[in-house]
């Protein structure tokens, strides 16, 4: 415990800026302390409360990796079979609430679906309780829920019924049967399941943060997760799955990488699925859906998009390599999907159903020792001058 704690305290004393140090994009700032997530950027290495991304993956489940985000510590089988329960429980939306989804328009895409839909579901929470174990127990219900906003989303927008939540089905296989009407393969539900091990929490991303700040405020939970789901839905952030896959339909062939990256960056464009603010490696997530891609586009037989970004790969590492800049998650994990028959516009919403996890976990934390965040902004307009009336102007 003292070495950990000196290795925050050395880690604050190296990258923290001075109280009116400028810092564009907050980089390296230090803005909470958390025990939940801990990246070493320049090793390539993940971990959730000290478990190895690699491990988890291998030998956890998306149901485990919550308790673990929430509770900071693994399960016993009781308490994660008595967790899978209360998921299971609360997977169904309330009727009003598929009404609603019904009258969206079918054109919206699924991330302002998610969202408008996380606010609609405060309105049904008329419980006044703001005790930690009350949120926690929002937590757990929202985290149930998100599955099957997406999936009663996309159905009722391709106008087909929405499917109600397998009883028995873990958390993975329940969205994908949801989503299809049918229970997937088990390797199917294997990889959706690491999928969502890969994106439950990522330390201080911009989504966690935007939930943190809201959450500071003492505002209420669901504000705080749709807080989360806006931000994530940008192209730099979680709405890079999306843009990748784009990217790779548009090169199209190997063959034709050299001279896009070229044009690409020569127009200052960022190369969608490379960088990232801490890893200066691989992105060890992006090693582990590589394989996964690597394994799909075997049984598939369908390695066009594989291969154009094994190429990519080669190109940036030859080009950008030596700035820190190496795949993220985002290279691979819009190829896995793609490959499991998932829509496009859907990559984005399955990584918030992954990240409600870590967001609700983050805010839970925060506010055992809330401090609203207030930062400064350098005034850098005009100095104080008389008005001037609008028919004088
Ligand atoms: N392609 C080309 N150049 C890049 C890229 C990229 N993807 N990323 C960074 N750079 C260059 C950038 O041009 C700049 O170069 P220079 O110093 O010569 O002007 C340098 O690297 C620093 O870039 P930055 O934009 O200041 O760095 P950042 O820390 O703000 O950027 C990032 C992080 C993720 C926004 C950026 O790498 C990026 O836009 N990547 C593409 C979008 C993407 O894949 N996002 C998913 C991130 S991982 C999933 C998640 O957690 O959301």
């Amino acid at each position: 415990m003292a070495e950990a704690n000196s290795r925050a305290e050395a880690l604050i004393q190296s990258v923290t800026k001075k109280p009116g140090d400028y810092s564009p994009g907050l980089e390296g700032v230090v803005a909470a302390r958390s025990r939940l997530c801990q990246i070493d950027g320049a090793a390539g290495k993940l971990y959730y409360v000290g478990y190895a991304i690699e491990d988890l993956v291998q030998n956890s489940s998306f149901e485990e990796i919550c308790f673990l985000l929430w509770y900071a510590r693994l399960p016993r089988i009781d308490e994660l079979e008595n967790l899978q329960k209360q998921f299971r429980e609360y997977r169904a939306l309330p009727a009003e609430a598929t009404t609603f989804i019904e009258l969206l328009p079918h054109t919206s895409h699924p991330m302002d679906a998610l969202r408008t839909v996380v606010s609609l579901l405060s309105t049904f929470d008329t419980n006044p309780e703001k005790s930690p174990e009350a949120n926690l127990h929002r937590a757990i219900r929202l985290t149930a829920q998100f599955p099957t906003i997406v999936a009663t989303f996309h159905r009722l927008r391709q106008n087909q019924k929405p499917i109600l939540p397998h009883p028995k089905l873990s958390h993975a296989a329940n969205f994908l049967y949801m989503l299809f009407g049918k229970e997937p393969e088990e390797m199917v539900g294997k990889v959706m399941d690491a999928s969502l091990i890969l994106h439950a929490d990522h330390e201080m991303n911009a989504s966690t943060f935007g939930s943190l700040v809201t959450a500071s405020t003492l505002s209420d939970i669901y504000s705080a997760v749709s807080s989360g789901v806006g931000a994530l839905k940008g192209p730099l952030h979680g709405g890079a799955n999306e843009a990748v896959l784009k990217m790779l339909q548009e090169i199209e062939d190997p063959k034709n990488v050299d001279t896009w990256v070229e044009q690409a960056l020569a127009k200052k464009q960022k190369i969608m699925g490379f960088g990232h603010r801490v890893y200066k490696n691989y992105d060890p997530r992006a090693r582990i859906f590589k394989e996964y891609a690597r394994r799909l586009s075997e049984k598939t037989k369908f390695s066009r998009f594989f291969q154009v970004n094994d190429k990519l790969e080669q190109v940036m590492q030859a080009r950008k390599g030596q700035q820190g800049i190496f795949p993220n998650i985002d290279l691979y994990s819009g190829i896995v999907y793609h490959q499991l028959g998932i829509p496009t516009d859907l990559f984005t919403p399955i990584f918030a159903i992954a990240r409600v996890a870590g967001w609700t976990a983050h805010i839970l934390e925060y506010w055992q020792d809330n401090r609203l965040f207030r930062p400064n902004a350098i005034y850098d307009g005009p100095g104080p001058r008389p008005y001037v009336a609008a028919a004088r102007r």
